[in-house]
C-alpha cells in the first residue's frame, strides 16, 4: 500500500474513540430494557461478572490482534494466520456488523425523532399514559421512523467518510465528556423523584429466583454488546492504535467507562420507572417512554430534554461509526475500494437491511417467527449469538494460535512495558473464556 494508513493521533483519542464505540444505545437503551425484562438486580450482578472475567479479556484480545496485524477485521486474521480458515471469523464479524447496524439504526433514528419532539416541547403537559401512546403510534408509523433512520445512517457515513483521525477521533473527543456530565445530572433528578427507591431496589437488590439459563445468556449477550466485542470493532480500532500505547490499560479504562455508564443509565431509568408506575419489563420502548416523564417533572425539563436527546444521538453515533468502520475498513483494504466508495456501499447496504428492522414495528409487525419480530431477531441474533460466537473464536485464536510469546510481545509494546498477570490472561483466553462462553451459549439457547 502506497499511502500511510490512517490512525488515532493520541492516547486520549484512542480512549475517546474506543469508549465512544462501547458507550452507546447499548448502555442507555438496551441495558435498562434487558435488565428490566430479566428481573433487575440478579441480572446486573451476572452482567458485571461477565464484564470482568470475559468482557475485559476479550477486549484486550481484540486490541492485541488488531494492533499486531495493523489491518481490518478480516485482513488481520489473514495476515496473522495465512492460509488458514481463521479469516472466516473476520467474515462473520462483518456479517454481524450488518445485522447490528440494521437494527441499531432504527433506535438511533428514534433518538432523532425524540430530539425533534423535545425541541418542539412535545412532552409538555402529557401524562405517563399519553407519552406511552404517542411513542407507540410513532414507532408504528412507517415513514417518520424510516426517514430518521436514513438521516442517522447518513450522519454515520459522513463521519466515517472523514477518516479515522479527522472523523472518528475528532468527534468522539468532543462528544464523550459532554455525555458523561449530562447523564450525571439526569440521574440526580431521577433519584430525587418521589418513589425513586423502588427503582434502586429493583436494580440493586438481587432476586435469584428470577435466574434461568436464558437470563444468563442475556447477561452475557448484553456484556458483549455493550463492550463492542466479538465482531472485530476493536480489532479494527486496535489496528489504528500506535505501538507505544498501553493496551491493557486502554482495555481497562474502556471497560470501566462503559460499565459505569451502563449502571448510571440504570440509576437514571429505574427510579423514574417506579416513580411513574411504568412496567420495568416494558421492553424496547422503555427509555423512550420513561425519560420524557422525567423531563416533564423536572425544573428546566425542556432544556434538559433537548440536551439529553442530543447526547443520546451522539452516544449512538460514536457507536454506529465504529460498526460501519468495520465494514468500510474491510471493503477498502480487502476489496481495494476507495474510502468514499466503501462508505457509500456499506451505508447503503446496511440501510436496506435496516428498513426491515424499522418496519417490524409497523407494517411488518406480524412477520414473527417463534414470537420474535424481525427487529427482535436482529437484536437477539447479534447480541446473543454472533457476538458470543465471535468472542469464542477470538479468544481461541489469541490463546492457541498467537500464543503467549506473541501476545506478550504485543501487549508489552515489544518489551517496553512490564506486563503482569500474563499467565492469568493466557489461562482465561485459552481455557476459561471459551468454555464459559460456550456453556452459557449452549445452555442459554436450550441446546444442552
Ligand atoms: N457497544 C455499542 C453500544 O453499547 C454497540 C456496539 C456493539 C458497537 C458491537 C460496536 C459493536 O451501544
Amino acid at each position: 500500500m502506497a499511502n500511510i494508513r490512517d490512525g488515532f493521533g493520541s492516547k486520549a483519542g484512542v480512549i475517546a474513540a474506543a469508549a465512544g464505540s462501547a458507550v452507546g444505545l447499548g448502555n442507555i437503551w438496551r441495558f435498562p430494557y434487558v435488565a428490566g425484562e430479566n428481573g433487575g438486580g440478579a441480572f446486573l450482578l451476572i452482567y458485571l461478572g461477565f464484564i470482568l472475567v470475559i468482557g475485559f479479556p476479550v477486549m484486550l484480545a481484540e486490541l492485541t490482534i488488531g494492533r499486531r496485524a495493523q489491518l481490518n477485521a478480516l485482513g488481520s486474521f489473514k495476515k496473522l494466520a495465512p492460509g488458514k480458515p481463521w479469516f472466516l471469523v473476520g467474515l462473520m464479524g462483518i456479517g454481524a456488523a450488518f445485522v447490528i447496524l440494521a437494527f441499531y439504526s432504527t433506535i438511533a433514528g428514534w433518538t432523532l425523532e425524540y430530539l425533534s419532539q423535545a425541541i418542539s416541547n412535545g412532552f409538555s403537559g402529557k401524562s405517563a399514559d399519553e407519552l406511552k401512546v404517542s411513542f407507540e403510534s410513532f414507532q408504528a408509523a412507517p415513514f417518520r421512523p424510516l426517514i430518521w433512520q436514513m438521516v442517522f445512517m447518513f450522519l454515520t457515513g459522513f463521519i466515517v467518510f472523514s477518516g479515522v483521525k479527522k472523523g472518528i477521533e475528532k468527534y468522539a473527543k468532543i462528544l464523550m465528556p459532554v455525555l458523561l456530565v449530562l447523564i450525571l445530572i439526569i440521574s440526580v433528578r431521577s433519584l430525587t423523584l418521589p418513589g425513586a427507591m423502588g427503582g434502586i431496589e429493583f436494580l440493586f437488590k438481587p432476586d435469584f429466583s428470577k435466574i434461568t439459563w436464558g437470563v444468563v445468556l442475556d447477561a452475557l449477550g448484553q456484556a458483549a454488546f455493550s463492550l463492542s466485542i466479538g465482531m472485530g470493532t476493536l480489532i479494527t480500532y486496535g489496528s489504528y492504535i500506535k505501538k507505544d500505547i498501553n493496551l491493557p490499560i486502554t482495555a481497562l479504562q474502556v471497560t470501566a467507562a462503559d460499565t459505569f455508564i451502563a449502571v448510571l443509565a440504570g440509576i437514571m431509568i429505574f427510579p423514574a420507572v417506579f416513580a411513574f408506575g411504568i412496567d420495568p419489563a416494558e421492553g424496547f420502548g422503555l427509555v423512550f417512554i420513561v425519560l420524557p416523564n422525567i423531563f416533564e417533572q423536572m425544573a428546566g425539563g425542556y432544556f434538559f430534554s433537548i440536551l439529553f436527546f442530543v447526547l443520546l444521538a451522539i452516544a449512538a453515533l460514536t457507536s454506529t461509526v465504529s460498526v460501519l468502520e468495520v465494514v468500510v475498513a474491510y471493503f477498502s483494504e480487502e476489496l481495494n475500494m476507495s474510502r468514499k466508495k466503501a462508505t457509500i456501499l456499506g451505508s447503503v447496504g446496511i440501510s436496506i437491511v435496516g428498513v426491515f428492522a424499522t418496519l417490524s414495528f409497523g407494517p411488518l409487525k406480524n412477520a414473527v417467527l417463534f414470537d420474535k419480530t424481525i427487529f427482535a431477531w436482529f437484536d437477539f441474533l447479534s447480541a446473543n449469538v454472533l457476538l458470543p460466537l465471535g468472542a469464542i473464536f477470538i479468544v481461541i485464536f489469541v490463546g492457541w494460535h498467537l500464543g503467549k510469546k506473541q501476545v506478550k510481545d504485543e501487549i508489552s509494546n515489544q518489551g517496553e512495558l512490564k506486563v503482569r498477570l500474563i499467565n492469568v490472561f493466557m489461562i482465561i483466553v485459552k481455557f476459561f473464556a471459551p468454555v464459559a462462553i460456550a456453556a452459557v451459549f449452549l445452555y442459554g439457547l436450550g441446546l444442552f
